[in-house]
Parts: C-alpha cells; sequence; structure tokens
C-alpha cells in the first residue's frame, strides 16, 4: 500500500540492507568458487557455505515481500518524470523477480543432479525426479542470472545516486527514504 510516508519502515530497511550485503558477497563467493580447478582442496567445502546462505537469502526475500505487502510503502517522488517512475517500478519488479529465481536455479541444479541439498547441515528433501539434461538447464542459467541481477543492482544504484547527487533543487532523493 502506498503512502505519503516518507521513509520505509524499520524492518524493510534492515531487510533490504542485509539481503544487498549478502546477495553481492554471495555473487562475488559463487564467481570465485565457480571458477576454482576441481582439484583445489577447498573448492567444495565452500559449495555448502554458499547454498546455505543462498537458500537463508530466499527465505529472507520471501519474508520481505510478505512484509512489503503489509507496510506501508513511500509513494515516488511527484517530480519524478514518467519514465523515471516507470523505469523505477520496472527495474523493482526485475530485482525481486531475480531475487526468487536466482537461488531457485541454484536449488533446481543440485536438486535435479541427485545432490541433496543442506541447509547448515539440515537436509532439505528434493521434490524432484533425477534428470541432468534439467540440471544443466538450472546451471546454465544459474550462471547467468546472477549476473544480470548484479547489472539491475549496478543501473538501481546509479538511479538512486543520481536523483541524490545529479538531480538540484529537485525533491527527488529516494536514498533517504532507505537509510
Ligand atoms: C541469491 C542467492 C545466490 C546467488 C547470488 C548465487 C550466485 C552464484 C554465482 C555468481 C555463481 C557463479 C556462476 C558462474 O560464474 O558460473 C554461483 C554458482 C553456484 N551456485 Fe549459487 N547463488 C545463489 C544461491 C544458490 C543456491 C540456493 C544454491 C544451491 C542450493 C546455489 C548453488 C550453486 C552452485 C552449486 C554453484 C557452482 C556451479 C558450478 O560449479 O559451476 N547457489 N552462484
Amino acid at each position: 500500500m502506498a503512502t505519503e510516508s516518507t521513509k520505509y519502515t524499520l524492518l524493510m530497511r534492515i531487510l533490504h540492507w542485509l539481503i544487498a550485503v549478502l546477495i553481492l558477497g554471495m555473487i562475488g563467493v559463487g564467481w570465485y568458487m565457480a571458477g576454482l580447478p576441481d582439484e583445489h582442496p577447498t573448492k567444495y567445502d565452500i559449495y555448502p557455505i554458499h547454498k546455505s546462505i543462498g537458500i537463508t537469502l530466499l527465505g529472507l526475500v520471501v519474508i520481505r515481500l510478505l512484509v512489503r505487502f503489509f507496510s506501508p510503502i513511500p509513494k515516488l517522488p511527484r517530480e519524478l518524470s514518467g519514465w523515471e517512475k516507470v523505469l523505477t517500478k520496472t527495474v523493482h519488479f526485475l530485482l525481486y523477480l531475480l531475487m526468487i529465481l536466482v537461488p531457485i536455479s541454484g536449488y533446481m541444479m543440485s536438486d535435479f543432479a541427485g545432490f541433496p541439498v543442506e541447509w547448515f547441515g539440515i537436509e532439505i528433501p528434493g521434490f524432484v525426479e533425477d534428470n541432468m539434461d534439467n540440471s544443466q538447464s538450472a546451471l546454465d542459467a544459474h550462471g547467468i542470472l546472477p549476473y544480470i541481477l548484479l547489472g539491475l543492482i549496478a543501473l538501481h544504484l546509479l538511479g538512486s545516486l543520481k536523483h541524490r547527487f545529479l538531480d538540484k533543487g529537485k525533491n527527488t532523493d529516494v536514498l533517504k527514504r532507505m537509510l
């Protein structure tokens, strides 16, 4: 529900920054571990940590969507032009979509391959039949989607910095609503 309030709620702000830090860390760790040679001594020690944090992130994103649904959301500033409002809403929608698809593609790659996925040592029961073609498709998706997410995060960051530092004399500083 959109409101005239000027800030997101404290819970929304905490979830925003926590998820942002975890996603950026996960992209860095994922890129690093996938690039290590198979015989590297710690490569496969990193995988379970990556998977556990990835599943935690999926849970946090679901919680965030529920909290968002029931929280007052500040309206976009009136001084934003029409195209800026459309672009902002489109990027927000795509960010949520990818924050869901990235961990799901990672999970499906393991589940289709018949590897049990553990969440900090607790086994999560698989729910699909083993299928290596589907596992390969999930792997292909998981090799691309995190970097599309990274591009969207960059666009999102650049947009907020533009409104804060370049839109002089306009009341369009949206970053302060998330601080
Ligand atoms: C938001 C959460 C996640 C992010 C941002 C993320 C990000 C990444 C990235 C950037 C890579 C490297 C891709 C490449 O360059 O080939 C990667 C690899 C990988 N991820 Fe994730 N990931 C997430 C969640 C998960 C989850 C939930 C699982 C499994 C339960 C998972 C399993 C894997 C595996 C197994 C690889 C290595 C694939 C390979 O060996 O080529 N990820 N991840």
